[in-house]
């Protein structure tokens, strides 16, 4: 081997043994450098003869191009290796299952009013939502329901500030206030044939929402949900809220041997009044008495309020939990568990 390849042959080992671009220039620098040693051979012809010169300088440049060749591979190659340690490190594992969007859905509590809605919109009733924010007047007044009523204690009632003394703002303490709200709009609506003497279009609605009292345990929370009823006309009988509610409950529980009894008991805007309890034939609750709804046949007083005359028109009413109605549903023991967020028990009902 001549002396020329053999400083090939050291370039390129040089070159193979630079672990680092740093190496690898300081290499380079050794044999292209100004001081190089190709560089040391250009210089080392200038005693030669032009022929000489000739014959050396294209043999050097040989050497020279071979010695860059080697150079330009190892960089490419410490470049490659350098691509392949970034890419391990930021490895994506594409076999890993992605993350999963949560879907959503509706709150027990909802799906519950939803059920509600529909079967009593099939027969015929509307839905109406009134404010959470009522006046004595709608919540208690004119709902006969005197003044010293236990209800209206600060115990069960969270008062808001906005109202007077004698007429004080507060949180509803169930959505009975809409029966008056309700009636006295329809009421309007058809003043002129009320005052024709022609017949009024039933009132049959129903009021589903918010309601609050100062009270929280395993069955009770400050904030839960009722829902109203409402079915005034000229001959609207208990016969026929003993026939609504029980296609009712049949249909919310879907169990066609469930049945009903009115247990007799006191509201002051009801007289009549009647608590309403289920009893299930089958299933985990079979046999019990479960009391699902307060009923009645709306009071005179009450009547008058809504704008009617009380010898003409007669009604029933009733108000139910429908946080409770959820429970009873889905077999749920505890109420604030509809409260605590927690998607563990949430997702059970999608
Ligand atoms: N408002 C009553 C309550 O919260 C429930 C109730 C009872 C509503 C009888 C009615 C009714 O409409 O007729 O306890």
């Amino acid at each position: 081997m001549n002396e020329l390849d053999s400083l090939v042959e050291s370039a390129t080992q040089l070159f193979a043994q630079s672990a680092t671009p740093a190496d690898l220039e300081n290499a380079k620098a050794q044999f292209l450098g100004k001081a190089g040693r190709v560089t040391e051979l250009m210089k080392g012809m200038a005693q030669l003869s032009v022929d000489e010169k000739k014959s050396r300088g294209a043999a050097i440049n040989v050497a020279k191009q071979a010695i860059e060749a080697a150079l330009t591979a190892r960089r490419q190659a410490l470049a490659d290796a350098e691509l392949r340690v970034q890419l391990k490190a930021e490895a994506l594992d594409v076999s890993l299952p992605g993350r999963q969007r949560g879907q959503g859905g509706l709150h027990p509590v909802s799906l519950t009013l939803e059920r509600i809605e529909g079967i009593f919109g099939s027969m015929g009733f509307d839905v109406a939502q009134g404010p959470e924010i009522e006046t004595d007047w709608f919540n208690f007044t004119a709902l006969n329901t005197p003044e010293d009523h236990p209800a209206r204690s600060m115990h069960d009632t969270f008062y808001v500030e906005g109202g007077t003394p004698e007429a004080p703002n507060l949180l509803r303490t169930h959505t009975s206030p809409m029966q008056i709200r309700h009636a006295v709009q329809h009421v309007k609506k058809h003043r002129a044939a009320l005052d024709a003497g022609q017949p009024m279009p039933e009132i049959r609605v129903i009021a589903p929402g918010r309601t609050y009292r100062v009270d929280s345990d395993a069955t009770h929370s400050p904030m839960f949900h009722q829902c109203e009823g409402l079915w005034v006309g000229e001959n609207v009988s208990f016969k026929d809220l003993k026939v609504i509610f029980t296609a009712f409950c049949r249909t919310f529980f879907e169990s066609d041997d469930l049945v009903l009894r009115f247990r007799p008991s006191f509201f002051p805007f009801t007289e009549p009044s009647a608590e309403i309890d289920i009893q299930f034939q089958t299933g985990p609750l079979a046999g019990r008495w479960l009391e699902v709804s307060g009923s009645g046949q709306v009071h005179p007083d009450v009547v008058r309020n809504m704008g009617l005359d009380p010898e003409k028109y007669i009604g029933f009413a009733f108000g139910m939990g429908l946080d409770r109605m959820t429970m009873l549903r889905y077999g749920v023991n505890d109420l604030r568990l509809f409260f605590d967020g927690d998607i563990r028990f949430l997702s059970q009902f999608q």
